[in-house]
This record gives structure tokens, sequence and C-alpha cells, in this order.
């Protein structure tokens, strides 16, 4: 087992600047992201614009992961994410979403989702670390995530990040035009088999205009939700994550954000923006080196 520090809030560096030219999302100054709308079919324009927001967050998450390494700290993995995002033009979307103070979300081990990037905490070798970017350009949203290995882990580490990334797409795979949103859940519950937990406190979403619209994904299997139907022009996140033990999450008190799961376990995540088309879906966020 690893010997990392146990993981708890630090301190965290100054509010990152973005340029004045760089146009923001309207929850950038004031943190309230206003009422979320039905989801709905994106225009030729804000698909196009969708593309590029979406390929820049996946350059900045692949900077972000080659600059990890033992002792790096979260800050630093962050700041790398944020310089290629405003380095192309594009406002990290997660800057101020609901008062969420960084460019990233940065989730170590047993954070499931939301870790919150800092001048202490270190990624360190056997760790898995969650790195999360979403990136807002020309009006719109594009938003992945991937968990990576630091260093040599341990086996049930290498089985679990397998699984997630398996999960990814076979909950990409249940998606087609005129299905049901639950066929995702269904497709990776089907998949997992109950040798991992499948978290249900955070979910999958419309993407678009807004960074989370009316739409919400489970990513188990819910009878009691999940009845809305895919159509073509829809773009919609899917993000599983999967823990070693317990699904139950809890938020840490102290910062309102970092969700961790109840028994400790550890707990990786693979997201993807995707747009249904009329055959079937297109991944977005999958970065073209240029
Ligand atoms: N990118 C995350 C997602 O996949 C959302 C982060 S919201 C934040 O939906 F406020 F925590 F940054
Ligand atoms: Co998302
Ligand atoms: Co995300």
């Amino acid at each position: 087992m690893s010997t990392r520090p146990t993981l708890r809030p630090g301190p965290l560096s100054p509010r990152r600047k973005v340029p004045r030219e760089i146009a923001r999302p309207s929850y950038a100054l004031l943190g309230e992201p206003g009422p979320t709308h039905p989801p709905r079919a994106r225009t030729p324009e804000e698909l196009a614009n969708m593309r590029t927001a979406s390929d820049i967050a996946s350059e900045a998450l692949a900077a972000a992961a080659a600059a990890i390494a033992p002792g790096v700290t979260t800050d630093e993995l962050d700041a790398v994410a944020h310089g290629v995002m405003i380095d192309r033009g594009a406002y990290p979307s997660t800057l101020n979403y609901r008062g969420y103070p960084k460019s990233t979300c940065i989730s170590i081990n047993e954070v499931i989702c939301h870790g919150i990037p800092d001048l202490r905490t270190t990624v360190e070798e056997g760790d898995i670390v969650t790195i999360d970017v979403t990136a807002y350009y020309g009006g719109v949203h594009g938003d992945l995530n991937q968990t990576f290995a630091v260093g040599e882990v341990d086996q049930h580490a290498k089985d679990l990040m397998e699984a997630t990334r398996r999960a990814l797409d076979v909950g990409i795979a249940a998606v087609r035009p005129g299905g049901q949103v639950r066929d995702i859940g269904k497709a990776i519950e089907k998949f997992v088999r109950g040798r991992y937990g499948i978290v249900h406190q955070f979910g999958g979403h419309g993407i678009g205009p807004d960074f989370h619209d009316g739409l919400h994904v489970q990513h188990n299997f819910d009878r009691r939700g999940g009845g809305e139907r895919f159509f073509p022009g829809m773009t919609l996140t899917v993000e599983p994550m999967l823990t070693l033990g317990s699904p139950d999450a809890r938020v840490w008190e102290a910062d309102g954000w970092t969700a961790v799961t109840v028994d400790g376990s550890r707990c990786a995540q693979e997201e993807h923006t995707i747009l249904v088309t009329e055959t079937g879906t297109e991944v977005l966020t999958t970065h073209v080196p240029h």
C-alpha cells in the first residue's frame, strides 16, 4: 500500500487570471449559473464550437497528465491545464462555477470527484488520480476526465481503472437515437456485474451552452428515472465512477466540494462529451494534435 499523507483540504493558490479578451460564461462573475434548460439539439454553430471546446479540454487534460510525477502538487497540475485553456482562448469552465475555486478537479484515491487542487496536496507513487477538465469556448462547454496511475500502482487499482475505461465505452455504446437515457446505467450495471461499486450520487449530464443542463445521466440502473429519449443533435456526458468498495459518497464539510467514498475505498472515473447522431454517437472530447 502507498505511504501517502492523509488527504485533507490544503491552502489554495490565489485565484488564477483569465485574460480580458476571453469570453466568459454567465456565472464567471457571481458564481450562479441560473436556471437550467431542458436538453435540445445543437445548432451547427454550437456543434462546431463544442468540437473546439472539447478539443481544448482534451489537450489541457493531456498536458496536465504529462506533468504527473511523484511530489507534484495538485495546484501545479491545475496551472498546466489552466495555461493550455487560456492559451487557446478558452475559459476554464469550473472556475467560479457555483463558487468552485479552481480550473480543474483533481481527485486522488478515495476522492470520487470535485477534489480541489491545492498547494500542499501532492500526487505520490502508487496513487490513482482523476483529472477533470472542462473548457468554455464560443459559448459552449466540452467536458472530460480520466484516471491516471502515478508510477507503479497495485493490481486492484489497475483492474479498477481498466474496468472504468470499459464502463465508459459500454455506456457510450448504449446510446442511440430513440433509446432511453436509462440504457446507459443499465448497460454499465450489466457490465460491472457487482465487481465494483457504481457511484449513484453523481452522474453525467446534458452539456452545451449550459455546463450542466436539465438532462441527468445515472450510471447505475435506476428504474424510476432516465425515461427521456435520445435524439440526434443532443450532447451529453457519460462519466462513470467505479469504486473498490462502497458506492456511497459523502462530501467534506471543510470545503463543501470534495466527495469521498464513505469507506475510504479507491475510485476511478472516465468521462467523455458525446454527440447523438442519426445512427449512434460521436465522441467529441478526443484531442486531434495540430
Ligand atoms: N467537470 C465536472 C463534471 O464532470 C463538474 C465539475 S463542477 C465543479 O460534471 F464545480 F466541481 F467544478
Ligand atoms: Co461532466
Ligand atoms: Co467533468
